[in-house]
């Protein structure tokens, strides 16, 4: 490959040109990311959500994603027991921003890729070319087999071979007047979709795995890498990009970050020791339950109850808008990852405090041309 990397393809992003793309993780299931009695409490509705996404749109960040979620945590809190439909919300966001991109999430075990293939048109089409998909393979097997859809004897490396085929028939109908694909999972014959989106849509997956980043550097735009700091994201993101490059791709990579802002430090430290008091323990036992942990681990006190005490899902940072600053330009920085996700505790207040004080530094220590891209 020499020392070039792959260019990225334009998607009117700020990391087209060596910038770093900043979004929402939309809150559309109760509770956000804190496992806690005492979180600010986000119900999850479309009215919040639709608050939350004119903000972002209004203070100038790159994307809103919505995750796509079918059963909840249980817990005193009934943690994301109350979550919205990823595409319908997204697309009544579409109409209601202008400017910020729109990303979905679609699970491949659960819709058929022509009716994907059509719903990502129809999200283009309202967006005006702003729409893009992230990729979920479906990891928690109770969230599928209450609704009779988990595959048996498809086991996780193989939902990606599932997932493979599922990209490839929607991206042949985005592309191609009739598309016939006989596969081991999906079959499409003389299969017409139109119309086709204005522009090609992003496409995003959170395949951490070994096989789950292979797929994701061969078929997708960018990934999600979880948690960690910046030395393991660095590491992380750098495998990401070569395993993309041996491809012939660019890889741009992201991670996920909560935000609580406090007046001062104490304050904001302050804050998170009052969330860790209130942490909603059947919450926790019931994200451990859907995580895998067999039921004899469940009630101890292992690595994992250590970490989820805190009663943040994702890396945190706590502190003034001048602290966060500093903390999220080292990161990007020392991770070289292209962008972040964003949750905050309480969004509507936090926002606009994200838009006035941190994102115009941000922008300012890294710094892009934005290009709209050129529609198909
Ligand atoms: C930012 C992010 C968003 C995700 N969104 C979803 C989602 O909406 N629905 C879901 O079932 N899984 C979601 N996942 C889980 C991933 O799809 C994936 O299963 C997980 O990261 C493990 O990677 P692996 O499949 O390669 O083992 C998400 C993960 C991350 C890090």
């Amino acid at each position: 490959m020499g020392n070039t990397p792959p260019a990225m393809d334009p998607f009117g992003l700020p990391s087209d040109t060596g910038g770093k793309d900043l979004g929402v993780f939309m809150p559309i299931a109760n509770g956000g990311w804190i496992l806690s009695k005492n979180a600010p409490p986000i119900d999850g509705s479309y009215e919040y959500n639709r608050k939350v996404a004119k903000l972002a749109d209004e203070i100038g960040l790159d994307f809103i994603m919505s995750m796509a979620k079918y059963r909840g945590y249980g817990g005193e809190t009934e943690h994301w027991r109350y979550t919205l439909d990823a595409t319908a919300c997204m697309s009544a966001l579409a109409e209601a921003t202008s400017r910020v991109k729109v990303w979905t999430t679609v699970h491949t075990i659960l819709q058929n890729p022509a009716v994907t293939a059509k719903m990502i048109a129809t999200l283009d089409q309202i967006s005006h070319g702003r729409a893009g998909l992230n990729v979920v393979t479906g990891a928690y097997k109770g969230e599928f087999s209450q609704m009779g859809a988990w595959p048996e004897g498809v086991d996780h490396d193989a939902r990606y071979d599932l997932a493979t085929e599922w990209i490839q028939g929607i991206k042949a109908l985005w592309t191609q007047d009739s598309v016939t694909m006989k596969g081991k999972y999906f079959t499409l014959d003389d299969c017409m979709s139109d119309p086709k989106p204005s522009t090609r849509p992003f496409l995003v997956c959170a395949g951490t795995s070994r096989r789950g980043m292979d797929f994701t550097s061969q078929e997708m735009d960018a990934i999600f890498l979880s948690g960690g700091d910046a030395k393991e994201l660095y590491k992380a993101s750098r495998d990401a990009k070569e395993v993309a490059a041996t491809y012939g791709r660019a890889m741009r990579t992201y991670s996920m970050m909560t935000i609580l802002f406090g007046e001062t430090d104490e304050a904001a430290e302050r804050e998170a020791a009052y969330y860790r008091e209130g942490l909603d323990e059947g919450a926790l036992r019931g994200m451990m339950k859907a995580y895998g942990f067999l039921d004899a681990e469940i009630g101890k006190e292992n690595a994992f109850v250590q970490k989820s005490r805190s009663t943040f899902q994702t890396p945190h940072v706590l502190g003034t808008p001048k602290t966060v600053i500093e903390r999220l330009s080292d990161l990007l920085e020392e991770s070289q990852i292209d962008g972040l996700m964003l949750i905050f505790p309480d969004y509507i207040k936090s926002l606009p405090i994200f838009g006035a004080e941190v994102l115009p530094a941000l922008r300012e220590r890294f710094p892009s041309v934005v290009k709209e891209p050129a529609h198909v």
